[in-house]
């Protein structure tokens, strides 16, 4: 900045920006200011079922990037996330490919999973034998990382 040569005592160590916790899972980059887990707990079970996949090649598509503006409390858009009971009356498409009495929600510390099974046929993930679902009918995985933030896998969002 010009004209700032004779300004005393800058910079001091209280004029540095604060270090800022940072994590990286594939392509994506989470922040945090007071992380309450290391980042690898955090995404450690994610990481344990998804991390096989490539994700160093997912890109971002602008033409299928969607925005909502939805008027509710963050908290009451992360409850319906995590209720699968709406699936058979909102979501009927949804419903009829993933078989709805094995659907089924793992709790972690930190997070949770929503595992669907589907109901026959249709696109399934390709897990790993390493994976702790390998041999299922997995359609979908719906990660849930405390406190709003979402992942969903599944094959058919690539097309
Ligand atoms: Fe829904």
């Amino acid at each position: 900045m010009p004209e700032f040569e004779g300004t005393h005592g800058f910079p001091r160590p209280a004029d540095d920006l604060a270090p800022v916790a940072l994590g990286r899972w594939g392509p994506f980059l989470f922040a945090s200011l007071e992380p309450d887990v290391p980042f690898e707990t955090l995404v450690a079970e994610m990481d344990k079922r998804a991390g096989h996949l490539p994700l160093a090649e997912a890109r971002f598509d602008p033409s299928r990037s969607r925005d909502y503006l939805v008027r509710a409390n963050w908290a009451l858009y992360c409850d319906n996330y995590l209720e699968g009971f709406h699936l058979p009356y909102v979501h009927a498409g949804l419903a009829t490919a993933l078989d709805y009495g094995r659907y089924r929600t793992e709790l972690f510390p930190w997070s949770s999973l929503q595992v669907g099974i589907a109901s026959g046929g249709g696109d399934l993930l390709d897990l790993p034998a390493s994976s702790p679902d390998h041999g299922q009918a997995v359609a979908a995985y719906y990660f849930w990382l405390f406190p709003s933030t979402m992942v969903n896998v599944y094959p058919w969002a690539s097309r």
